[in-house]
Formats: structure tokens, sequence, C-alpha cells
């Protein structure tokens, strides 16, 4: 068994048990420019179709640049993750979330396995939150758990100003993501709109710890799996460790970008388009030296959102696949599968 981390400057890597993976710098997840999202002329907006389109059916991963979010709003965020993770465990575990009623605060290494098939848990810590709803929002007193307060903590002091709009930020763009997807389905580009009021909308803001050389795919960053939702945005630090199942059954890492966000699509965006739009495998192994962290936020659509097939995805050759199906529920259930005593 090899001792050293592998080479990461290297195009393919050996990194022993017969695992492979290459090195992606883009040029199999796309680049997907946004900007024309940004302009007030349709015209303009319609030409992120094509491109996306492709991203969708072909990887269901691609890197977004030009996205408008701006970069203090990222690299707050990266600033209170940091001064979260330094602190003392059990400042931390103040705010664990099996002491809270709606899967909101801290995450400690080992309490989720996102592989459900394997027995080890996952090689992170995660500050996991959502939208920032009173205790006596009507859809949290009924039940919702995704609707309700957060679980902040109390230190670093401006944690909860820098995650806070960072999500709001994103979930604000997530509006205009969704119209990206419309244009690229083919179908009138407000057709999400109206399913998107009170979204349900996930956040995680991830701690990965370097890997040991002789690392064990039981234990890895977070294990082989799908998002549950529609789509997810990943903002990652400058360490490589995501990585995605290529159409080869190979891993693909998808090298960071700088001032970009990997997206991917979620096992409801591949439902729900009658699996034209692609919801891929994907893993963290953090093989640098160094500590990594992303800030994943999943994307679904309201509560009670039923799902029926895009017309557009419909054809006598593509059939519809699946009945309609109720978002909220589609989640709740994988969710649960995922965490220890959830
Ligand atoms: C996830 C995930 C990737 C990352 O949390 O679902 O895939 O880079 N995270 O943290
Ligand atoms: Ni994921």
């Amino acid at each position: 068994m090899s001792t050293t981390a592998p080479d990461h400057a290297a195009g393919v890597i050996d990194i022993g048990r017969g695992i492979r993976f290459r090195r992606d710098a883009s040029n199999t997840v796309p680049v997907i420019d946004f900007s024309p999202m940004l302009s007030s002329d349709p015209e303009i907006r319609r030409r992120i179709a094509a491109p996306l389109r492709r991203a969708c059916t072909e990887v269901g991963f691609f890197y977004l640049a030009n996205h408008g979010i701006p970069r203090p709003v990222t690299t707050r965020a990266l600033a209170a993750m940091r001064g979260f993770f330094a602190l003392p465990e059990a400042e931390k575990m103040k705010i664990h979330f099996q002491s809270t009623a709606n899967h909101r605060g801290y995450v400690a290494e080992g309490n989720i396995k996102a592989d459900h098939e394997l027995k080890g848990g996952d090689m992170h810590e995660a500050v996991e939150l959502a939208q920032d709803l009173p205790a006596d929002d009507p859809d949290f007193l009924r039940g919702v758990k995704f609707y309700g307060p957060n679980a902040w903590p109390a230190q670093p002091a401006d944690f909860q100003w820098a995650m806070g709009t960072y999500f709001d930020t994103q979930l604000e763009f997530g509006r205009l993501m969704l119209r990206a997807f419309a244009l690229a389905l083919d179908l009138p580009e407000t057709y999400f709109d109206q399913i998107y009021t009170k979204p349900m909308s996930r956040l995680r803001a991830c701690y990965y710890p370097p890997q040991a050389p002789d690392w064990d795919v039981r234990n890895i960053g977070i294990g082989a799996h799908k998002d549950y939702e529609l789509f997810t945005t990943v903002w990652q630090s400058e360490q490589p460790g995501l990585q995605v199942l290529g159409t080869e059954n190979d891993w693909i890492e998808v090298t960071p970008i700088a001032d970009t966000f990997v997206i991917n699509l979620g096992d409801l965006m591949q439902r729900w388009s009658n699996d034209v739009f692609l919801s891929r495998p994907h893993r963290v192994v953090n093989l640098t030296q160094e500590p990594r962290y992303s800030i994943v936020q999943f994307f679904g659509a309201d509560y009670d959102a039923t799902l029926t097939a895009f017309p557009s995805c419909i054809s006598a050759a593509n059939p519809a696949k699946y009945p309609p199906i109720s978002c909220g529920a589609h989640t709740e259930e994988l969710v649960a599968k995922t965490y220890y005593d959830g």
C-alpha cells in the first residue's frame, strides 16, 4: 500500500484498490456561462438553452461561470465556517442536529452515511441550515421539518449573518437558475415560478479533513450518492475532492475552478424530466494534505408541489415512466435514510 498521497498534477492516477480517477479540468464537466440569464433581453437569455441542455442530458454536472453572485458573499461564508469548525468539539456539539427538531445544526464526523450500501460513516463535519422561518410558521406547525427555525451557533459572532446571506442569495439565484432550466427543457421560461414560492432548500456547510493515505472507501469524505432534489450548487475551496461517476464508470475529479459554482442535478429533476436530464452519483475524497471546505445548497420545490412529467419530455418514443409524486414526501423519505438515528 502506498503511503504517499497521490500526485494530483498527473492526468490519470491509480489511487490504489483498483479505483481509477481522472482529473477533469473541465474537459468532461462543461463550463456554462450564465451571463445570458442576467440580460433583460429574452432572445439573449435563450442562448443558455442549448449548452445547458447538453450538460444536463449528457453529464448532469456543470460549472457555472458569470453567475452574478458577489464574491464577498462566499468569502465571508467561508471565513465563518473556518471559525466554526476550529471550535472545540464540545462547543460545536451545543447545536448538534439531533438536539433540534428539524435537522438543523452540527453534524459531527461519522454522523451520516450518504452511501446507504456501506457500513462506515462519512468523514466530514457539517452545519446544516434551511430557510430560517419562525417556530410558529404554519407549515412547521403542521409538521414539515423543512420549514422552521435554524440552529445557529453562538460563535463565530457573524456566522448567522454570513451563512444566512449566502443561503438567501443562493435561494434567489435558484429562481433564475430554474428559468434557465425551463429554457433548456423547451418550456415557458416561468414554468417553475409557481412551484418556487416557498421552496424547500437545505444548505450544508462542510469541512473535510485530509484523508489518511491508507483510506478506505467505507470512510471517505462523503460516500457515493445522488442528490435528492432538483439541483444542487456546490462552492468548493481550492482543494480538490469532489468526484463524479463518469459514464465509463470511472471517477472524474471535479477540479475547483475559481469564481464558479458546480451545479449538479438531483433525482427529482431526473424524474420530473422523465430521465431526459441526469442525476449522477458523486462523492468526496480529500486526498490533499489540507482541509477542504464546501458549501452545498440543495434546491427543491414547494413542499406540496406535485411533479408530473414535463410535456416536452414525453413522446411516443419516451412515454411517461413515473407516476406523479409529491416533492415533500420524496425528499423526506430520502433524507431520513441518510442520518444515523436522524
Ligand atoms: C453533498 C455533496 C459535495 C461537496 O453534500 O450532497 O455531494 O463537495 N457534497 O461537499
Ligand atoms: Ni451530493
